[in-house]
């Protein structure tokens, strides 16, 4: 549910904890996403050389963008991602969904640049869907018919639904991390600060989603292995993770927890000398064999170079003796949290890993003992798909539409096989309900143009490629057969 836009300002908790609200408001977490995207600075024209697309921000932030003789537009840019420590990153709506904006700002530069994952690529991408991961991390809450986001992440992310807490003027129960099992508690950052090598969603039947105060490992499955290239740079999201291969330790022997260091409410005004006494509380008795410096962190938390908003650098939680980080011990992928996962969730792992070979037993294990489980499905018959074994993705892919009749890869990918075999009006109205979750699909709609000339319905295909192109103009091939159809 949405909270109505003055509650973004007014804060209900502030008649009660009026430090806290102050102070938290202040925050990277507080600011990570913003409607408030007119604030920012715009942008004169600047040249993305490999795609030759112009692009420019307006004062009142529309992105144009043009290439000369060939296309020209724009996108009202509606949300801002990221709290500007590093940059912002952009999102637009289109039709029923929202997507990435190829530029992003960067702070350090002070300039729009192309956003990351978006260089090096030949055509202007404008098609990218904005996963929901993405909001789940930067925003409170993403109603997905409005399209609209509760900007900042809120109380309710770390203390869960405050209804209670607020209908009772504060005597209602409400989560208290402190109060949590050690799990419990770390599970709450975790939420966002803990992806491994691949993260999982576990076969939950009934769609209900982690809340603050559970324990996460039963809606997620975590998977870690070491990480291979530049030793110093590991997956920024992967601070709990880091974090579980340092020696240090709480009184009772447990790993530290984010709260050891972190005020999740404010941010020092002076880091050095904060986390520096955060280290000093265990270690004044049981000093640094090498030198009387107190910037420990300098040495023990150093930074990885480069931190950009690509999620890519950071600061070294393992907390290693020397300046390397530390690796998991296991060379293999191994479960984060080994209590609550199984092969089926290590299947679907490789997958994304696009470890086919360990996949796919795992898989066809997972399907067969749950025939309902359309993830596990999913994955596999794209396996198959992908290597040549159409027989044996056609039945799973009917499986899943008798299951989910708007299934995204099930439609898209059936319709191929249909399609072949000659049975185009099948294929057709199965584009056309992979195109309802993700209109962008200029591949999808290209095919379905084509079933529909081949059917003889040439108006209805030339309408089919000006959609196309309205969400994804540089596609010079659509543009060349749109000319000779009309
Ligand atoms: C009308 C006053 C009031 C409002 C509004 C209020 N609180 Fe509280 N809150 C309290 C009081 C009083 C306590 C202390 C209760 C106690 O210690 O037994 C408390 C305690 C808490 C605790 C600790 C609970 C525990 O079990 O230790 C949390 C967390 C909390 N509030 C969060 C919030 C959040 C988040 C909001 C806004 C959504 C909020 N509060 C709004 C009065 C309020
Ligand atoms: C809903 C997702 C979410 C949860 C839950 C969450 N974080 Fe964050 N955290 C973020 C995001 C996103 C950022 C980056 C904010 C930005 O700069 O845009 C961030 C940034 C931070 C930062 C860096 C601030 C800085 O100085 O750059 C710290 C520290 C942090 N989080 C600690 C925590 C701790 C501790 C917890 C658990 C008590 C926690 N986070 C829970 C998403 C989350
Ligand atoms: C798993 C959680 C997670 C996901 C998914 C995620 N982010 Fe982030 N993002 C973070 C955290 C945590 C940080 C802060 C890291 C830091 O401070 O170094 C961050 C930092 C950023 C920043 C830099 C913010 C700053 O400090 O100025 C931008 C921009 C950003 N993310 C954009 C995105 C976009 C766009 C997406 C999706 C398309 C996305 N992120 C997906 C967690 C996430
Ligand atoms: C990123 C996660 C996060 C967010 C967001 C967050 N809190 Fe907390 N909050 C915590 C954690 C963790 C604790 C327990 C701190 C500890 O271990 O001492 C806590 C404790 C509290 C407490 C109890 C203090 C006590 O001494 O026990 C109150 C009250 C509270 N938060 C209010 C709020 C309010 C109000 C907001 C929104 C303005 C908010 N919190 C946002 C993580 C968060
Ligand atoms: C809650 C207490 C606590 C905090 C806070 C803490 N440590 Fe530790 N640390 C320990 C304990 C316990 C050990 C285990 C080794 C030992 O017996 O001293 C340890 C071990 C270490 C080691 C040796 C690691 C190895 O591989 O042998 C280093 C280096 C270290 N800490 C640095 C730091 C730095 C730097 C900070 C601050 C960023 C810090 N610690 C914060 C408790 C803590
Ligand atoms: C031993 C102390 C310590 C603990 C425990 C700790 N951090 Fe940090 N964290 C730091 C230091 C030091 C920095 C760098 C601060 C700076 O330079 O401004 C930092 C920075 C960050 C940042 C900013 C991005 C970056 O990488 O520089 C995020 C996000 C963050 N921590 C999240 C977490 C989370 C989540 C946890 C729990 C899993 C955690 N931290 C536990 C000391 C700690
Ligand atoms: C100039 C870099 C540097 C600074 C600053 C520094 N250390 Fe170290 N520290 C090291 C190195 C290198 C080692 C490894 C020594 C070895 O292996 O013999 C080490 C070892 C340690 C150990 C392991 C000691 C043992 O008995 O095995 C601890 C604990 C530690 N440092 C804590 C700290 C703390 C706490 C601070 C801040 C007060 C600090 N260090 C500041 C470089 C530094």
């Amino acid at each position: 549910m949405l909270l109505p836009i003055l509650l973004a300002f007014a804060n209900p908790c502030q008649p009660c904890h009026p430090q806290i609200v102050q102070s938290y408001e202040k925050t990277a977490m507080a600011r990570s996403s913003s409607k408030h995207v007119t604030n920012l600075k715009s942008s004169e024209p600047f040249l993305d050389p490999i795609t030759q697309t112009t692009f420019s921000i307006t004062p009142g932030f529309l992105l144009k963008f043009s290439k000369p003789n060939q296309f020209e537009g724009f996108r009202q840019l509606s949300f801002a991602i990221g709290s500007g420590r590093v940059g912002h990153s952009f999102l637009f709506k289109q039709g029923n969904r929202l997507f990435q904006a190829p530029v992003s700002y960067y702070s350090e530069t002070r300039q729009y640049q192309l956003s990351p994952g978006f260089q090096r690529r030949p055509q202007l991408d404008l098609t990218r869907v904005v996963e929901p991961s993405c909001l789940n991390c930067h925003t409170t809450a993403f109603n997905p018919v409005t399209l609209d986001i509760t900007p900042g992440i809120g109380c309710e992310r770390c203390h869960g639904n405050t209804a209670r807490h607020l209908a009772t003027a504060g005597k209602g129960p409400i989560v208290n991390p402190k109060k949590l099992n050690t799990h419990e508690r770390d599970s709450i950052c975790a939420q966002c600060h803990l992806t491994g090598a691949a993260r999982v969603a576990r076969y939950r039947p009934s769609g209900d989603t982690y809340k603050p105060g559970l324990n996460l490992s039963n809606f997620s499955a975590i998977f870690t292995e070491p990480q291979s290239g530049d030793d110093n740079s590991i997956g920024v999201t992967s601070h709990y993770e880091s974090l579980s291969l340092s020696q240090c330790r709480l009184p009772d022997n447990q790993p530290l927890s984010c709260t050891t260091c972190h005020d999740p409410h404010s941010e020092p005004p002076d880091a050095t000398t904060y986390f520096n006494n955060r280290c000093q509380s265990c270690h004044d008795t049981k000093p640094c064999k090498q030198t009387n410096d107190t910037n420990c962190i300098s040495c023990h938390m150093p930074k990885a170079s480069g931190r950009g908003v690509d999620h890519s650098s950071y600061t070294n939680h393992s907390i290693p003796r020397d300046k390397s980080p530390r690796q998991p011990a296991s060379k293999a992928l191994t479960p984060f949290w080994a209590d609550s996962t199984n092969d089926r969730d290590l299947g679907l792992a490789q997958a994304i890993l696009n470890r086919i070979d360990q996949a796919q037993p795992l898989l066809e294990a997972a399907a067969k003992a749950n025939p309902k489980d359309l993830t596990v499905l999913s994955q596999l018959a794209q396996i198959h798909d992908r290597q040549g074994r159409e027989a044996n993705a056609l039945p799973l892919y009917e499986a899943i539409l008798k299951l989910d009749p708007a299934h995204p890869t099930a439609s898209t990918n059936l319709a191929v096989i249909r399609a072949k075999a000659g049975r185009l009006s099948d294929a057709i109205s199965l584009w056309r309900t992979a195109l309802k979750s993700n209109p962008a699909q200029t591949g999808v709609r290209m095919n379905l143009a084509q079933a529909l000339l081949r059917q003889g319905n040439r108006a209805a295909a030339i309408e089919e490629i000006k959609t196309a192109l309205s969400y994804d103009p540089d596609q010079p091939a659509a543009r060349r057969i749109l000319t000779q159809l009309q």
